[in-house]
């Protein structure tokens, strides 16, 4: 048995029961997210894939209006979830059942489900969105671990489980995140919902999508106006009708209004200069987030500077560089949480390309 701390609460993890480090930032960010949901709407939240009830009491703990059921087939998990929510002082039902067996025969009625399996998410992501239907409006949370598929190095899987292409190139976690949220968009279209993603990002070994998802069967085929296929271009990649990258979500990944509030929540009252740790890590990657989905890289993909300066046979420029001769020229600079030497802007290749040779030394 272990103890660990997370958000300033003490959870017992006991001995064969799933705890991840790892998980930590992106428990802090769902938490966030709920955070903000929670002031506007009462959730009724489902986290399925439980383990020791962590991501469950951490969500039930930031607000009254969050109710949360939790649910693992492991009898591990479950006496580990009881201990914890004893801890916590803290009433939720307890599920020991298959997700999909519970959640096709539930009359439960939920408008968050946390999915959280190891590796890939897709054989539950259809039950969930029938449940989450029965909402006008709901929220999906999926983590998923199955890189090796969503990233191109298993092509055939990709195609198998997502029908999409996929090339493990510099910018195949951009493509693969993209390539879960048109899973997630084609599956909801079928239930009648339009989604739109609230936040996706990439940390590690792991892609965070949390999409918010409105019951409008008029509107639902719009989710396919949101998705194309991606042409590899001369210095990156474009979105484009045909491609050898897709089909995959060509709109934002994340909502901005929303990292906004988030981000003036967590700076309130704190000098940034003294944030360390885990806060510090939150704000950055929610400032990436801002700025790399902003309305003017809507349909961007980001480009790499490793990757340009190997291809024009430069030795790479700084990312301040680029990003002085491409706002002077103009043009829109974001950097990226991808990568810390990727960008995205609005410029043309031609101009991208004339910058990279201007800090030619
Ligand atoms: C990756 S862990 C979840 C981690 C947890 N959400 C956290 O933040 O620490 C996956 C958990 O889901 C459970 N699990 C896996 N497949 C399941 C299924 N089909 N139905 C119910 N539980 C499942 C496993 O027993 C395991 O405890």
């Amino acid at each position: 048995m272990q103890k660990v701390v997370e958000e300033g609460l003490e959870f017992i993890i006991n001995e064969g029961v799933f705890y991840n480090p790892e998980m930590r930032l992106s428990r802090a960010i769902s938490l966030e997210v709920l955070r903000e949901l929670s002031k506007k709407h009462e959730l009724k939240v489902l986290d399925a894939f439980s383990a020791s009830g962590i991501r469950g009491v951490l969500y039930k703990k930031s607000s009254p209006n969050i109710r949360v059921d939790f649910l693992d087939y492991s009898e591990k998990a479950v006496k580990n979830i009881e201990e914890n929510l004893k801890k916590h002082k803290i009433k939720g039902k307890i599920i020991r059942k298959e997700f999909n067996e519970f959640i096709c025969n539930t009359k439960e009625n939920y408008n968050f489900i946390e999915l959280d399996p190891f590796g890939s998410s897709v054989e539950y992501l259809k039950p969930a969105l029938k449940k989450l239907a029965e909402n006008k409006l709901s929220w999906l949370s999926v983590t998923n671990t199955d890189l090796q598929v969503l990233c191109g190095v298993e092509r055939r899987a990709c195609l198998k489980f997502y029908q999409s292409y996929q090339k493990n190139n510099y910018f195949c976690h951009e493509t693969g995140i993209r390539i879960l949220l048109k899973k997630i968009a084609t599956e909801a279209s079928e239930e009648n919902l339009v989604i739109k993603p609230l936040i996706s990002f990439y940390y590690r070994h792991q892609f965070k999508c949390i999409v918010e998802l409105r019951k409008d069967g008029k509107n639902a085929h719009k989710n396919y106006e949101k998705i194309s296929y991606l042409k590899e271009s001369e210095l990156g990649g474009k979105f484009s009708k045909c491609g050898e990258i897709g089909p995959l979500w060509k709109e934002n990944i994340a909502e901005i209004g929303l990292i906004k509030k988030i981000l003036e929540r967590l700076k309130k009252g704190k000098r940034e200069g003294k944030l360390k740790g885990i806060e510090k890590k939150k704000i950055i990657l929610l400032e990436r987030l801002w700025e790399e989905n902003e309305e003017r890289f809507k349909d961007k993909i980001f480009y790499s500077i490793p990757h340009i300066s190997k291809k024009l046979k430069i030795n790479p420029p700084s990312l301040k560089e680029i990003s002085e001769k491409i706002i002077r020229k103009g043009f829109g600079f974001a950097r990226t949480h991808f990568t810390p030497d990727g960008f995205k802007t609005d410029a043309n290749e031609e101009i991208i390309k004339e910058a990279f040779l201007r800090t030619k030394k």
